[in-house]
């Protein structure tokens, strides 16, 4: 159990998060949704403890493995694909060889009496213990097995990282992560450099295999394949629901629709109360009420609403290209769907919903693999 304790984060005076908190279980399958700038990637940071925070603290067994995959990031060029996969047993690695290295040299020593070899006893010992609880596994295959996963050719094993795309360096570290089995993983935006047999493999990966895990995506259909518990971070709070993230909005909207009607009765609550100042400020028999009633104004904490999740694109007045598989963001923003496949481009009149229905397909997703086939 890994937990986040009272976060406040502040860049230059407006601040980002206030006394957040929350509980990461062994098994959860955490959403991490809210808008452009909302802070998602900075809270992921700070829970992957690449980032600092000003006041808060996270806390995690002490043998717990965290690993985090950044939006943007670089990798080592020297390395072949399949040893800078391997890279994640590194240190399983180095734990055999320094075994070995004492083994050798209590096998030379004969100072059996000696305090020092009375250490080096205990060293080793410590050393394969710890080396000997490791689930015995043949690291080879399974490097082989996500690389192969994350869309990888076998004869791309031998090639330098430094010949591929940034997108695919991603997916080498994604490797890397996988393969370390962490306690917890903490993935922002995973697939955006994905084809789609590599998303729907990752998604099967994150459900049958691994332990914790937190998400940033903006695919709805990944996100809500994996996740069982949504946390949207709005407005320097967060809101934490044990359902996904579709099921997460339905109970926005009704959220939503509470805060407006609350606002609306306080709004009504405040003018009759300033009429009523208004109106009985000099009446001496009203003295005490008048100013009481001034004291519960000024005391009042306001109701306040979410902003809406109100796309600028669609205020925009010139022409509009997206490439996207994501339906609920073309949903209500395109009029027209070109379709690539079978080395041709089809026109297709009508929005995303009346194309896909014309399709008689349920998502995009679909699309997608079929027309890669
Ligand atoms: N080091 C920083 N200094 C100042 N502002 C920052 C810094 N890092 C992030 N921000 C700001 O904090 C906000 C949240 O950023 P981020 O966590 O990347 O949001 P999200 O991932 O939800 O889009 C943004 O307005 C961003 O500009
Ligand atoms: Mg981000």
């Amino acid at each position: 159990m890994i937990s986040v304790d009272g976060l406040t984060v502040e860049f230059g005076g407006t601040t980002l998060f206030k006394d957040i908190s929350f509980v990461i279980n062994d098994k959860d399958r955490i959403a991490l949704m809210g808008k452009n700038g909302a802070g998602k990637s900075t809270l992921l940071k700070i829970i992957a403890g690449v980032r600092t925070t000003s006041l808060g603290k996270i806390s995690a067994p002490k043998d717990a493995v965290i690993a985090y995959l950044p939006q943007h990031l670089m990798t080592e060029d020297n390395r072949t694909v399949f040893e800078e996969a391997a890279q994640a047993f590194a240190e399983i690695k180095e734990m055999e060889v320094e075994i070995e290295a004492l083994n050798l040299e209590m096998s030379t020593r004969t100072d059996y009496e000696s305090d020092s070899y009375y250490t080096l006893i205990e060293q080793v010992s410590a050393l394969s213990e710890k080396f000997y609880a490791i689930e015995e596994i043949n690291y080879d295959a399974e490097v082989e097995k996500i690389l192969i996963g994350l869309g990888f050719k076998r004869e791309d094993f031998t090639r330098s990282t430094s010949e591929f795309s940034g997108g695919w360096r991603m997916r080498i570290e994604l490797a890397k992560i996988l393969l370390k089995k962490p306690d917890l993983i903490l993935l922002d935006e995973p697939t955006n450099h994905m084809d789609i047999e590599s998303i729907q493999w990752l998604e099967d990966f994150l459900i049958n295999s691994a332990k914790a895990v937190i998400l940033i995506s903006h695919d709805r259909a990944f996100v809500d394949n994996i996740t069982t518990r949504t946390i949207e971070v709005t407005m320097g709070r967060i809101y934490d629901y044990k359902v996904n993230y579709s099921q997460y909005l339905t109970l926005r909207q009704e959220r939503r629709e509470q805060q407006l009607k609350q606002f609306e009765e306080q709004r009504r609550m405040i003018a009759d109360n300033q009429d009523f100042i208004d109106r009985f400020k000099g009446t001496y028999s009203k003295t005490n009420q008048v100013q009481s009633r001034v004291k519960m104004l000024e005391k009042l904490t306001l109701v306040e609403i979410d902003e809406e999740d109100n796309s600028a694109l669609l205020d925009f007045d010139g022409t509009l290209i997206l490439v996207s598989h994501d339906r609920d963001f073309l949903s209500g923003l395109v009029t027209k769907v070109f379709e690539f496949g079978n080395k041709q481009v089809k026109e297709h009149l009508g929005d995303i919903h009346s194309f896909l229905q014309k399709k008689r397909m349920d998502t995009l997703r679909e699309l997608e693999r079929n027309t890669q086939k």
